[in-house]
């Protein structure tokens, strides 16, 4: 009695609650995603996996600041898959060893062991021309602390490169395993999760960037062909048990795309029908500005298809994901809609809309535009997608003002600087058309050329 009364009550509540603000935080895949606590900076959490501690999620991965050769291994967390705090490195440079100078360490993997109640992570270890070809270990008591490294192995005696891990219902873990010499592997793992005991399976196909999910009885394992740093298009095997039979590998999203330019590095469960596709857009010559492909895949019995979006809404509390609300996209050069001052001025941009953006933001005299009017039908935390260009080689940043709160906002060098990319921007949003946004950089930099915004109407 007690009970229903409660939950009566707490789904009125919630009701009452969503009609008041229905945030809309997007994922943008492809575009710069600021994580917060780094002064504004691109999250850096390449070869991503994702590991869930009661609520909260937590994206560990490659820094690649500094190019290729390794850095630290980064988490960061969120209770919404969108917004993104930097926590620590779990992994550092050390001065010699697997994890010194020049060295090769991807793809990171975290399991939990609820016996131990350690973390459990696994990671590609190699040397600059991936001639060794190890697996390591390292373990830790807490998800996002510093881990202790045990050292690196040939599982099995086998050749080892991308890597990923799958942890069974039944508590049993496997590590994925890219053998060059021999096929794509499911490796067993011990009880305790720190070495590895038999092959499970094999496939003989070459396939790499391994990653399991299963769903509704199926195993299903994703990965990508051979290409290097650049994307193909990527398939997937399903099966009843991880000892096979696997069926044939087949495409999930549109053949020729490169799965959208992109190479998988994690698959999320949402609900029985949806999972989330994590990818890595690998930009080879500067790798701090690849960026992350996150799309909703579509589970019916054993068809998995994945579209493309620019940009959608989960709910994560819901377990469901829409896509992404209509927009009003006001122009920085439209003096209807912006103003500018302190030297901020109208340049050509031939790939911005109307030709046009706002550049000279920022620099010594702290030139600004300031969109003004905004729209918006709901009081609400939304996603507003900033189009800019940055013909720079490092991320420009911006002081982002919105209705008074201001932020760190990243902008990661654009293609040529004439075609615009994506910045997204987190921010509370009035009801109504008064909405202020302001951007300026404080430090003396430049900022971004500005070409509009996208701002959600509801
Ligand atoms: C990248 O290199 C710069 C310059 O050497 C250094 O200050 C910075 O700490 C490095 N960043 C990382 C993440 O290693
Ligand atoms: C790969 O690099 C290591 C040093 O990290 C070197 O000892 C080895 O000879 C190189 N192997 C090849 C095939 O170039
Ligand atoms: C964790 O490790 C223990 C001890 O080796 C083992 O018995 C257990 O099966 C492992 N798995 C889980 C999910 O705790
Ligand atoms: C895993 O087992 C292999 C073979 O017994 C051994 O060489 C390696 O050191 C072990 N790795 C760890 C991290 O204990
Ligand atoms: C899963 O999410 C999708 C997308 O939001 C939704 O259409 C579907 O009804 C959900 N399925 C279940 C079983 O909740």
């Amino acid at each position: 009695m007690f009970t229903s009364n409660l939950r009566a009550g707490l789904s009125l509540f919630i009701l009452s609650a969503a009609s008041l603000a229905q945030a809309s935080l997007q994922i943008v895949p492809g575009a710069t995603w600021t994580a917060a606590n780094t002064g504004g900076r691109h999250i850096q959490a390449h070869g991503a996996g994702i590991i869930k501690v009661g609520a909260t999620y937590y994206m560990i991965g490659e820094d690649k600041t500094n190019g290729s050769a390794f850095q630290n291994i980064n988490c960061y967390s969120s209770t919404n898959l969108v917004e993104w705090t930097y926590v620590g490195a779990l992994l550092s440079q050390t001065s010699s060893g697997d994890l010194g100078p020049d060295r090769v360490v991807e793809r990171p993997k975290v399991l939990y062991n609820a016996s131990t109640k350690k973390y459990v992570l696994y990671m590609h270890i190699d040397n600059s021309n991936y001639s060794e070809a190890k697996v390591g270990v390292a373990s830790g008591a807490s998800v996002c602390g510093t881990y202790t490294y045990l050292g690196s192995w040939s599982p099995l005696g086998q050749q080892s490169r991308d890597i990923g891990l799958f942890q069974d219902d039944d508590g049993s873990a496997y590590l994925l395993s890219e053998d060059r010499a021999y096929g794509l592997r499911i490796n067993a793992l011990t009880a305790d999760y720190l070495n590895v005991t038999k092959t499970t399976y094999l496939w003989s196909d070459h396939i790499e960037a391994p990653a399991i999910l299963k769903q509704n009885g199926y195993y299903f394992m994703f990965g990508s062909h051979l290409t290097g740093w650049d994307p193909n298009d990527n398939v997937y095997s399903y099966s009843t048990s991880l000892a096979g039979p696997w069926s044939a590998w087949s495409t999930f999203a549109t053949v020729g795309s490169n799965t959208y330019s992109s190479q998988t590095n994690y698959i999320l469960p949402l609900n029985s029908t949806s999972a989330v596709y994590m990818g890595d857009r690998w930009v080879s010559a500067n790798l701090m500005r690849s960026t992350y492909v996150w799309l909703p895949m579509k589970l019916s019995g054993t068809t998995i298809t994945m579209a493309n979006y620019v940009n959608w809404v989960p709910d994560i509390s819901a377990g469901t994901w829409t896509v992404g609300p209509s927009e009003t996209w006001p122009e920085a050069e439209d003096t209807s809609s912006a103003s500018l001052a302190n030297g901020a001025v109208v340049v050509s941009c031939s790939g911005c809309s109307g030709g046009k953006a706002v550049g000279y933001i920022g620099g010594s005299s702290h030139g600004s535009v300031t969109f003004n009017s905004i729209s918006s039908s709901a009081a609400t935390r939304s996603t507003i997608r900033v189009k800019y260009t940055n013909g720079d080689s490092s991320q420009r940043i911006a002081s982002v003002t919105v209705n008074g709160v201001s932020q760190s906002l990243a902008f990661l060098p654009t293609e040529d600087g004439q075609t615009p990319g994506s910045s997204t921007l987190h921010c509370n949003l009035n009801s109504g058309n008064t909405n202020t946004i302001i951007i300026t950089t404080t430090d003396g930099s430049w900022g971004p050329d500005v070409d509009r915004l996208m701002v959600p109407t509801s």
